[in-house]
């Protein structure tokens, strides 16, 4: 057993949580449980799960039950689709493995709504296989102590983290290091103010010597879409117009286009003579032009100048200028 096994486990036997599914060992009430808990915090779930198994004590009383009653049971835990699997996986082990829950981690995985998590969670809880569940509390745990500062949103991050694990489960009790970690991670390594003072990993915890326990682990977000509204004016007078050059650090720096208002996208009174939209990796520009005809060219704001209407093809201009252009030109 390795020294980080060791500790983890010596922490459990002080710290674990008091579970109803704690010390059981039907693989069918641990999947039970797992499922429930993929989802659902354990305070929630507690109750759930003791009423799930009064109704369905067994594969073969979940696998006879109609569909409705599962779903009516699970009513007020959302997810439908793991009441739904469940049940389909029921009746799946009926026929195909006679009605008892199979002890080999690929068959497991290979039942209707367990992944990777789930199928290792059960091998390692009923059957003492040696296959590490890896959620996000152990992704958690994982990446502090270990200084895994990469993002935990990429596949291949998790499997780095799933490797570190394969090499520190304890091969004799799996199941226990498997509990020990998720509850480390629910109780003691918690995403904010985890337990650092008193930890039993602080002399060795990565995250902890180089200050990155509110860093870690690392998921990058997808950056949500921005939605901006450009609204354009074209000027025209006597084959005169006024454009201006983009400055700053934004979008379309240094080109060209017609005297621009962002707004915060609410409506206009009047119509816009042209509309298009434009979509950018983290924004989408939502464009309308407008045409004032006028006698007098209004005052030059910065970056602003007056040119001939036919020179503006020679200025470089985002697409939504030349998309207008080419509505009028
Ligand atoms: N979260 C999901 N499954 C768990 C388990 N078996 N023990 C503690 N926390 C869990």
């Amino acid at each position: 057993m390795t020294a980080f096994a060791d500790t983890l486990i010596s922490w459990f036997e002080d710290h674990k949580r008091d579970l109803p599914w704690r010390g059981e060992a039907d693989p069918y009430k641990i999947w039970v449980s797992e499922i429930i808990l993929q989802q659902t915090r354990v305070q929630q779930g507690w109750d759930y799960y003791l009423r799930f198994l009064d109704n369905f004590p067994t594969v073969k009383a979940l696998a006879e039950a109609e569909e409705d009653r599962v779903l009516k049971v699970w009513q007020g835990l959302g997810y439908y689709s793991r009441a739904r699997n469940m049940h389909a996986a029921a009746r799946e082990i009926m026929a195909e493995h006679q009605g008892r829950f199979p002890n080999e981690y690929d068959k497991i995985l290979s039942l209707k709504g367990i992944g990777k998590y789930t199928a290792a969670a059960i091998a390692s809880i009923a059957f003492g296989l040696p296959y590490p569940a890896v959620d996000g509390n152990v992704i958690r745990i994982i990446s502090r102590i270990f200084g895994v500062c990469e993002d935990v949103t990429q596949p291949a991050v998790v499997k780095q983290i799933t490797e570190i694990c394969e090499a520190q489960i304890d091969r004799r009790q799996p199941g226990l290091f498997n509990q020990a970690a998720m509850d480390f991670g629910a109780t003691h390594c918690t995403p904010r103010n985890p337990l650092c003072s008193e930890c039993p990993f602080k002399s060795e915890c990565y995250a902890l010597s180089n200050n990155l326990v509110d860093i870690l682990p690392i998921k990058k977000k997808k950056a949500e879409l921005k939605h901006r509204y450009f609204y354009y004016t074209m000027y025209l007078s006597d084959n005169q117009t006024i454009i201006e050059k983009r400055t700053g650090m934004d979008i379309w720096r240094n080109m060209y286009q017609f005297p621009l208002v962002e707004t915060d996208g609410e409506s206009t009174l009047e119509k816009p003579f042209f509309a298009t939209r434009e979509v950018l990796s983290h924004q989408v520009i939502h464009a309308e032009f407008f045409v004032r005809n006028v006698e007098k060219l209004p005052e030059l704001s910065q970056n602003q100048q007056i040119i001939v209407f036919d020179d503006i093809v020679n200025y470089p201009m985002p697409k939504v200028m030349t998309e207008f252009l080419k509505k009028i030109m």
